[in-house]
Parts: C-alpha cells; structure tokens; sequence
C-alpha cells in the first residue's frame, strides 16, 4: 500500500472540485483495507468509493482511503437465475454492460449512472421505475469498529427512495465491499412503463425490446437531459424529490395547475424538484463557472473549476427561493463535505 500526500481530489469526485487530501491511499483488497482502517496514524479517515454523491466543499485533512476493490464473479446461478458477486470498486455503469452482455436482466434501466458498485447500495440508486433494491440480494460491509466483514441481508438494508440504513443508523460505521445481485437469465421482467423508455423505444422502431434495447433507450434519455461528468462536472440530481402532503398540493394546484405528482399514500404526493426549480426560475442559469444544467433543473455543474462552496452557495439560495415560492423544503441528495 502506497500513502499518498497532498493528492488533488479532482479526479475522484464526478463534481471535478479541486480540493486536496493530506493523505491519500487507493486499496484494492480487503485485507490492505482492514489494515489501514486498523492504523493509529490516520485518525481523520475519508472513504472515497466512486466520488460521485459528493461536494468537496474544502481540503481534507487526514487520510482519504479509495476504494479500489474490482472483481465480478458468478455465485451460483438455476435455469431461471443467477447471483452475481460484484466488488466494490467496479464502475456501477460498466457492471451493467458486463450484465447485459451475458443477457443477466435486472438493472437495465440503471444504466449510465455514475459512481461505483460498492456506493449504489447506499442511497438505494433509482432511474425509471427500477431501483437497486429490486435486484439486491445481499452485501458485505467492514465494521470501522470491529474491522470485521459483516453481511446485510436486503431486510436488514432498510431501503427506501434514495435511502438505506447506510445513510440512517449505520452512517459513517461500514465500508461496503462488495454487492450480490439476483439477476433473470430468461422471461426478463422489463420495466418499460416509464413514459421516456416506451416513447425511446417506439422512436428506436423496437416492438418487442430485449434488455440491450431497454439499456440503449435509458442511455439515449440519459445522454439527452444529463450532463455527462467527464465534460461538465457534476453529482445527477443535487436534490431529493419533496414528499408533501395531498393538502398543500392541492392548494398549489390552485395557482400551478400544471405541477406533476406521483402518488406516495393517501395522504401524500411526491413532487419533482426539479420542476420546482425550474419555476423558479433557476433552470440554465450560470454564475461564472457554476450553474444549473439547461436540461434538467435537479442537477448542479461545476462547468470549470468552480469551488464547492459556490456551488453550496447555489444549492441554498435554490432551497431559499423554492420554499418561498411554494412553502416545499427540498432536501439535498449529495453529501456535503
Ligand atoms: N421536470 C421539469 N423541469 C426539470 C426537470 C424535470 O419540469 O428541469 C419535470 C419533468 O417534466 C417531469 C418530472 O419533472 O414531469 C420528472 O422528471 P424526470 O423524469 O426527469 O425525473 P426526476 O424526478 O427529475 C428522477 C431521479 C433521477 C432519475 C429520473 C428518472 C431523483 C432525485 N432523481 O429525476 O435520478 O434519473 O427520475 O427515473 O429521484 C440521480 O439520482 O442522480 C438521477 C439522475
């Protein structure tokens, strides 16, 4: 293992801030991971998987530990099945194309977005009617404070929308090492209700879509509305959609009768941030070297060298603005370091 020292960050956050680790190691096995972790020198640790939930808001002093595990691995498969052992460095879009090439099924519609295997579990990663829960099966996780490899079982995960106990009562305990996926070998059950996904598909002339099909529209949406990190730095959505209940939407339809919802419960709706955002006029606007994207208001970019507190800045005045409008808190998505 080599340590690092005062390494830029730049290349490990899809945001591209350019902040500095006093401290930097890339490790690619377990058993170099529980060594580190085990180390008295480091007290101050940040572990860094995929880097592409987080804004890098300021220099990092202490030890940034990157998560370098690779590996995909068949654990067991029938003729209906097959469980699939992912480490957790992989590039979360590549392990989609290895899925598709061996026609696995399952996380299609996942495909393209950005971060690594061993993050997606954390905020329970979603994208057209599909999200990883679905095809979960189990992980394992290094306790930080026993330095041993436990499993979590997909009850134990506690998924929700862009949520799991990863980000609840077991925040800042584990490193996930590795993910197992059950995937379909055959009868794939496509998810391709999603409005986007059936109008690509019939504009791609499929009428009787394969997973490859299903992966190529979500692309092609995707490439469409969301900036690609590699040309203009950015985390996919800065926001979580707000829940609100059914009474306040029902008097903002009185002045927005064209607002979109989805249903949660009886009592509530789910509301897009982003048209939130772009009622209030924040959609394509730049600041010198930040902005919102011009095609969909959720996501936040840094279009060269921005500062992440800049963008902080921005993600506060739209939270400001958005609850003076419509009386909606919009909570962030990213992590803020
Ligand atoms: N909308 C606007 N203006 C915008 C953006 C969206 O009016 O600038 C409206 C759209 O017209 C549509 C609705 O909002 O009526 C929903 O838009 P979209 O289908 O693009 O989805 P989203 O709710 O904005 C969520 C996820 C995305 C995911 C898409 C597709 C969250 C926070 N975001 O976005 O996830 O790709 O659905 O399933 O749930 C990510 O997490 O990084 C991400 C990109």
């Amino acid at each position: 293992m080599h340590i690092q020292n005062n390494i830029s960050l730049k290349p490990y956050n899809t945001f591209g801030i350019d902040v500095n680790a006093k401290h930097f190691v890339s490790v690619s096995n377990v058993d170099d991971l529980k060594q580190i972790l085990s180390s008295k020198n480091y007290p101050n640790k940040l572990v860094l998987g995929g880097g592409s939930n987080m804004l890098l808001t300021k220099d990092f002093d202490g030890l940034v530990i990157h998560i370098n595990l690779k590996g995909i691995s068949i654990i067991s498969e029938n003729d209906n099945t097959v469980i699939v052992k992912a480490n957790a460095g992989e590039n979360w879009h590549n392990f989609v194309l290895w899925c598709i090439e061996n026609d696995y099924g399952g996380i299609e519609n996942l495909s393209l977005i950005p971060g690594n295997v061993g993050t997606a579990p954390i905020q329970n990663i979603g994208a057209y009617g599909v999200e990883l829960k679905d095809v979960f099966e189990s992980c394992e996780a290094i306790s930080l404070e026993t330095k041993s490899l436990q499993s979590f079982s997909k009850s134990d995960c506690s998924f929700g929308y862009r949520n799991s106990i990863f980000k609840q009562k077991a925040k800042g305990k584990y490193i996930i090492t590795s993910v197992y996926f059950k995937l379909s070998k055959q009868n794939h059950n496509l998810n391709i209700n999603y409005g986007a996904i059936s109008s690509e598909l019939n504009m791609m002339k499929v009428s009787h879509p394969t997973i490859q099909d299903v992966s190529k529209a979500v692309i092609s949406i995707r490439e469409s509305k969301l900036p690609n990190p590699k040309e203009i730095g950015n985390s996919g959505s800065f926001f979580k959609n707000p829940v609100i209940s059914k009474t306040l939407f029902n008097t903002l339809l009185e002045n927005f009768e064209d607002i979109p919802s989805y249903p949660v419960s009886k009592q509530e709706v789910k509301v897009p941030a982003g048209w939130l955002i772009e009622k209030a006029g924040f959609k394509g606007k730049r600041f010198r070297n930040y902005g919102v994207h011009k095609n969909q208001a959720l996501v936040l970019v840094n279009y060269d060298d921005a500062k992440g507190i800049d963008i902080l800045n921005l993600s506060k005045l739209i939270q400001k603005t958005v609850h003076r409008l419509f009386g909606i808190s919009i909570e962030a998505e990213v992590n803020i370091l």
